[in-house]
């Protein structure tokens, strides 16, 4: 499966869930998640996010991350369509700790 890591948290660029061809991507407020259970590994939607948040499960130290998305995906609402981002997501392209500092 690929993970939806940290890096996604206030960019939200949502490029993402365009490519996917199974549709499973889960909008939380300020991050995306990926259905490990649904994604099949075709391994389009890592090129296409604009702040590299997206990695497959075979990187390592992504165990926190993987959990998250496994949680969360069960729990947020399905997204198959790109909106706005949010209008400081620039600002956070890259940042560190975002997970500490902004997950909710
Ligand atoms: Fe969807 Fe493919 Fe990305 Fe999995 S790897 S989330 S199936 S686009
Ligand atoms: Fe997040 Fe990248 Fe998708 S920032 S919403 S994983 S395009």
């Amino acid at each position: 499966t690929y993970v939806v890591t940290e890096a996604c948290i206030r960019c939200k660029y949502m490029d993402c869930v365009e490519v996917c061809p199974v549709d499973c991507f889960y909008e939380g407020e300020n991050m995306l998640v990926i259905n490990p259970s649904e994604c099949i590994d075709c391994g389009v939607c890592e090129p296409e996010c604009p702040a590299e948040a997206i990695l497959p499960d075979t990187e390592t130290g992504l165990e926190k991350m993987l959990e998250i998305n496994a949680t969360y995906s069960a729990e947020w609402p399905n997204i198959t369509r790109k909106r706005e981002s949010p209008a400081d997501a620039d600002e956070h392209k890259g940042e560190d700790g975002k997970f500490e500092k902004y997950f909710s």
